[in-house]
């Protein structure tokens, strides 16, 4: 993948399926120095905020290695991955369910899944309004997403202490560990993220009511929440 061009359409798919492919057996390593192991507090409260009986059927989509899988088992839920990435899928051997596929073709059922998760997934989607338009039509009526993102922090010190840390620090930590191309290419995909208020009304388009936005630790990360219109 070129770092300086951002691909668009089947290219797109290719190259983020052949970096994600590449960077399987360290991402989880290099992505909880990027976070400091925040994440895992986010993913714990954005599982928590699905609000469903335990035991529910939970999808978690472009799980990578299985981060959300894990936290979705540990709260007593019944977690199924899916990635579009086989080398991903096969870096979380410890998954209940791995399946390959893309986020805008899933192999269920209609309203087969009472929740959904995804991590950290959406600019790396080709088709945003594509995986949304899945995502509510394999989720039941009251069904609940709760989808987490990069951001960035809109006050000014702590927004340029992110910028420096993600745009020149971690992609030499990715680097040093991982691959060079593909952790310059992690700040450079947020380009490809519309503005919150758009995903927000992509989401009720696509059939999610009470759709909520929440930026997470002063905007390190965000956090969409809603539920599946009946
Ligand atoms: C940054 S990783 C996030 C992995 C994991 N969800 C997490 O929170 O650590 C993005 C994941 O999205 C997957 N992905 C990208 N495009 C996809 C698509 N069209 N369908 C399914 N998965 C996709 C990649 O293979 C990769 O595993």
């Amino acid at each position: 993948m070129d770092a300086t061009r951002l691909p668009q359409g089947e290219e797109k798919t290719r190259q983020v399926r052949a970096m994600f492919d590449a960077i399987a057996p360290r991402y989880e390593l290099v992505n909880r120095l990027m976070t400091f192991g925040l994440d895992a507090r986010w993913r714990r409260r954005a599982v928590a905020d699905l609000r469903l009986a335990t035991h529910s059927t939970v999808l978690d989509l472009a799980a990578g290695p299985g981060a959300f899988t894990r936290e979705l088992s540990r709260q007593s839920q019944r977690p199924v991955a899916v990635d579009l990435s086989f080398g991903m899928l096969d870096a979380g051997r410890d998954m209940p369910t791995r399946i390959q596929a893309d986020a805008t073709t899933l192999p269920f059922r209609d309203g087969v899944f009472d929740g959904i998760t995804c991590g950290y997934a959406l600019r790396n989607f080709t088709d945003l309004a594509g995986a949304f338009g899945e995502m509510a039509r394999v989720t039941r009526p009251g069904g609940r997403i709760s989808l987490l993102e990069v951001a960035e922090p809109r006050s000014g010190l702590w927004r340029a202490g992110f910028r420096l840390w993600f745009r020149r620090v971690v992609p030499i930590i990715g680097s040093l560990l991982s691959d060079r191309t593909a952790y310059h290419y992690l700040p450079a995909s947020t380009a490809y993220l519309p503005e919150a208020e758009e995903i927000a009304a992509m989401l009720s388009r696509a059939g999610f009511s009470a759709v909520n936005h929440r930026r997470v630790m002063g905007g390190l990360s965000q956090q969409f929440l809603a539920t599946r219109s009946s």
